[in-house]
C-alpha cells in the first residue's frame, strides 16, 4: 500500500510540475531593455503565463540559440535586427509558423516571413543613422556631420562609438549597409577608415547613443529611433539621416525550433503581432515603425518615407554564408588595425 501511495504521490508531483511548466514562457529579447520588460510583463498580465525574459543583442542571441540547438532552452526570440533571424531560419534553428494575425500586417513584414519559409516575421522597422552630442561637438570645435563620409574626417578621431557587428545587429546592419552602398572594397575601406576614429566598440547596438547622451562620446552610430529616444529623454542630441542614404532593419520575431513551451510560444507570437501589444512601444519611447497596420507610429518616429533608404538586400545579407563571411572579414581586416 505504502509503495502505491508513494508512486501515486510521485506521479501527482510530476503532473503538477508539467502543468506548471506549461504556464511558462522563456523569451529571448533583442530590442531595447525597457521594451523587452513591458512586453514580458504585459503578456503575463494578459494570459497568466509566467515569462522568463533575457535581453541580449541580436548576434549574441543568435549565437546562444545556435549553441543550444541540441537542447533548446528558449521558446520565442522577439526583436533585434532581421538578419540573424534569417540566418537562424536558414540554419534550421527556428520553427515554421503562419499566424492568423498575418492579415493585419504590412507587406514588408510578410515579405520577411515568406523569404524565410515562415520561420520568422517582421515586427518593426527603423532606419540606421547616427546622433551627436551638441555640447561636446561645440566644446571640441568640430564641424556638424551630415553624411557617412563626414565621420572619416581626422578631427573626429576618438569621438565616434559604434557596437561590435558580431554581437550587435545594429552594427552588422552598419557593415552590410556600407558594403551595399559603396561596394565591397570601398565599403570595407570605409569601415577601416572609420575604425581609426572609433573610441570603443560596444556589445549592444544602442549603447553608443546612450553614451553620447551622457557626454561619454561625441557621436554614436545607431538606429535613428534610438537617437530620438535620447532626445526625448532630454539629452542634447542631434539625430542625423546621412546624406548618402542609409540602410534599415526589419526587426523580427521567431519561434525557436523544439521550444519546450510551443503552445505558449505561439500564443505570445500572435499577441505580439496585435496592434494592442505593438502600441506598448509608445509607453517606453520605442520609436520604431510597427508591423501591424492598425498600431500607432509615434509622431516622433523618424519618417522613413522622407529618408533616403537603400534597397537593403535582406535575403543576401541575412544568409548564413554572407553574414559569416562579412563578420570574419571585419574581424580579420578591420578590428585588428591599430587605432
Ligand atoms: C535597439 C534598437 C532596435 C534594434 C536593436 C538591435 O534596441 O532600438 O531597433 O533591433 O537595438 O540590438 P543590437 O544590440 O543587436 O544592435
Amino acid at each position: 500500500m505504502k509503495k502505491v501511495t508513494t508512486a501515486l504521490a510521485g506521479s501527482l508531483v510530476a503532473l503538477a510540475a508539467s502543468a506548471g511548466a506549461s504556464q511558462a514562457l522563456t523569451l529571448y529579447c533583442s530590442a531595447q531593455e525597457e521594451w523587452c520588460q513591458i512586453m514580458a510583463r504585459s503578456f503575463e498580465e494578459a494570459t497568466g503565463i509566467d515569462v522568463d525574459m533575457t535581453r541580449k543583442s541580436s548576434g549574441e542571441t543568435f549565437a546562444q540559440v545556435k549553441a543550444e540547438e541540441a537542447n533548446p532552452k528558449g521558446d520565442v526570440w522577439w526583436g533585434g535586427t532581421g538578419d540573424p533571424h534569417l540566418q537562424a531560419a536558414e540554419e534550421g534553428l527556428t520553427e515554421e509558423y503562419v499566424s492568423p494575425m498575418r492579415e493585419q500586417l504590412h507587406d514588408w513584414s510578410i515579405a520577411q516571413a515568406e523569404s524565410a519559409g515562415n520561420q520568422t516575421i517582421g515586427i518593426y522597422s527603423g532606419a540606421l543613422g547616427y546622433g551627436y552630442n551638441n555640447d561636446l561637438l561645440a566644446a571640441n570645435n568640430l564641424p556638424e556631420p551630415a553624411c557617412w563620409k563626414d565621420l572619416l574626417k581626422p578631427e573626429y578621431k576618438g569621438h565616434i562609438q559604434m557596437a561590435n557587428p558580431n554581437s550587435s545587429g545594429t552594427a552588422y546592419t552598419t557593415l552590410a549597409t556600407m558594403v551595399q552602398m559603396f561596394g565591397e572594397e570601398e565599403g570595407f575601406q570605409y569601415m577601416k577608415d572609420l575604425h581609426a576614429n572609433i573610441n570603443q566598440y560596444t556589445k549592444s547596438g544602442s549603447a553608443p547613443i546612450k553614451a553620447a547622451g551622457l557626454g561619454e562620446t561625441t557621436v554614436g552610430i545607431v538606429f535613428m529611433h534610438d537617437a530620438v529616444a535620447q532626445v526625448e529623454a532630454g539629452f542634447p542630441i542631434t539625430v542625423v539621416a546621412p546624406c548618402e542614404g542609409t540602410g534599415y532593419e526589419i526587426g523580427s520575431m521567431s519561434i525557436i525550433k523544439g521550444a519546450r513551451n510551443m503552445d505558449e510560444a505561439k500564443q505570445f507570437y500572435d499577441w505580439a503581432l496585435s496592434a494592442e501589444a505593438q502600441n506598448l512601444a509608445l509607453e517606453v519611447d520605442a520609436f520604431q515603425v510597427p508591423s501591424n497596420k492598425g498600431a500607432q507610429t509615434s509622431d516622433k518616429a523618424p519618417d522613413l518615407s522622407s529618408i533616403k533608404l537603400i534597397d537593403y538586400d535582406f535575403t543576401k545579407y541575412g544568409s548564413s554564408d554572407e553574414r559569416k563571411r562579412l563578420l570574419q572579414k571585419w574581424d580579420e581586416e578591420v578590428s585588428t588595425l591599430p587605432q
